[in-house]
């Protein structure tokens, strides 16, 4: 435990851990301390929202030493979804390990978007194929497949450890057999044609990493963040390569708050136009829908 603070004890009640999980989470200065401690407490004691409330007289048990350890670990900035191994994305759950961005709830913008395109080109009921390119835990090419059951798709990324991730995650939805998994840059070597290619690539300008928060600098692959010196380098790869090859004529990207210019000139001057966008729950514009006529 960290100096000054009591152990937890097996008949400490699940009440009083809460309290002293959010009060220590709080004089650390930790933004959403309340509910940190509350998904953390859920979580390792297999428990949800309901009982967590209903039943705060009973005691913490066994997990008393792992409700220690989690709270070491948050207080040391790592993620809640980190010291639990799993992160809930579109109504699913995903494992998360290390090797991949921990997956973010302004990435469902991206599935919204694509759902939304998919069916305004009347395909939805149709066997579309998808690519997704840098597929990190897999939550683009693994939740698609699972809301369109005639889907099929590749899901690329450049790290091999990432895309082990992806695939135990579209098995644990069932999707698995309908997808490939292929370590690669872009969609090199992946031959075919898609209907629809997603992504949610680096686009951190390298310079602005070391001033990102501990959760993210210190927790989150640079392989994921580093989008270099402008944070474009992957957007320009894509729009050239999916122009080059004519893949695909539709794009759906998330881009960082603030480069929605930057981006579509990226991929107008491939030869790509901007169909539509698609704001995340902060405002800033998440998910940009791209086509191009070849
Ligand atoms: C921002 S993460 C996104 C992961 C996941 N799609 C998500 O939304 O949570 C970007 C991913 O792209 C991968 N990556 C980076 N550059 C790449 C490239 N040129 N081609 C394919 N994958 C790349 C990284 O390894 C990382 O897993």
């Amino acid at each position: 435990m960290q100096k000054g603070q009591r152990a937890f004890e097996h008949d400490e009640t699940v009440g009083a851990a809460l309290a002293r999980m959010t009060r220590a989470f709080g004089e650390a200065g930790l933004d959403s301390a309340a509910w940190d401690a509350r998904i953390l407490l859920q979580g390792l004691l297999g428990i949800d929202g309901t009982a967590l409330l209903t039943k705060p007289e009973q005691p913490i048990g066994s997990a008393a030493d792992r409700i220690a350890d989690a709270v070491q670990r948050r207080l040391a900035h790592e993620p809640v979804s980190r010291i639990l191994g799993v992160r809930s994305f579109y109504g699913r759950e995903f494992i998360v390990t290390p090797d991949v961005l921990d997956p973010r709830p302004d990435t469902e913008t991206v599935v919204e978007l694509a759902l939304e395109i998919i069916k305004s080109a009347g395909l939805n009921d149709k066997a579309v194929r998808i690519a997704d390119i840098g597929t990190g835990s897999g939550i683009l090419i693994a939740t698609l497949l699972a809301e369109l059951p005639l889907a099929s798709g590749v899901a690329t990324d450049v790290s091999a450890a990432a895309l082990e991730v992806a695939k135990r995650n579209a098995e644990r939805l069932g999707v698995a057999s309908r997808a490939n998994f292929v370590a690669t840059r872009g969609l090199a070597g992946c031959g075919g044609a898609f209907d629809l290619i997603v992504s949610n690539p680096p686009y951190i300008p390298s310079g602005e990493i070391p001033g990102l928060g501990p959760e993210v600098r210190e927790y989150d692959p640079m392989l994921a963040l580093d989008g270099g010196s402008d944070g474009l380098d992957v957007y320009r790869e894509i729009a050239q390569e999916a122009a080059c090859t004519g893949i695909a004529k539709r794009l759906v990207i998330e881009i960082g708050a603030g480069q929605v210019i930057d981006v579509e000139a990226v991929f107008r001057s491939s030869g790509w136009s901007l169909v539509t966008t698609k704001r995340d729950l902060g405002g800033h514009v998440r998910a940009v829908a791209l086509e191009i006529h070849l």
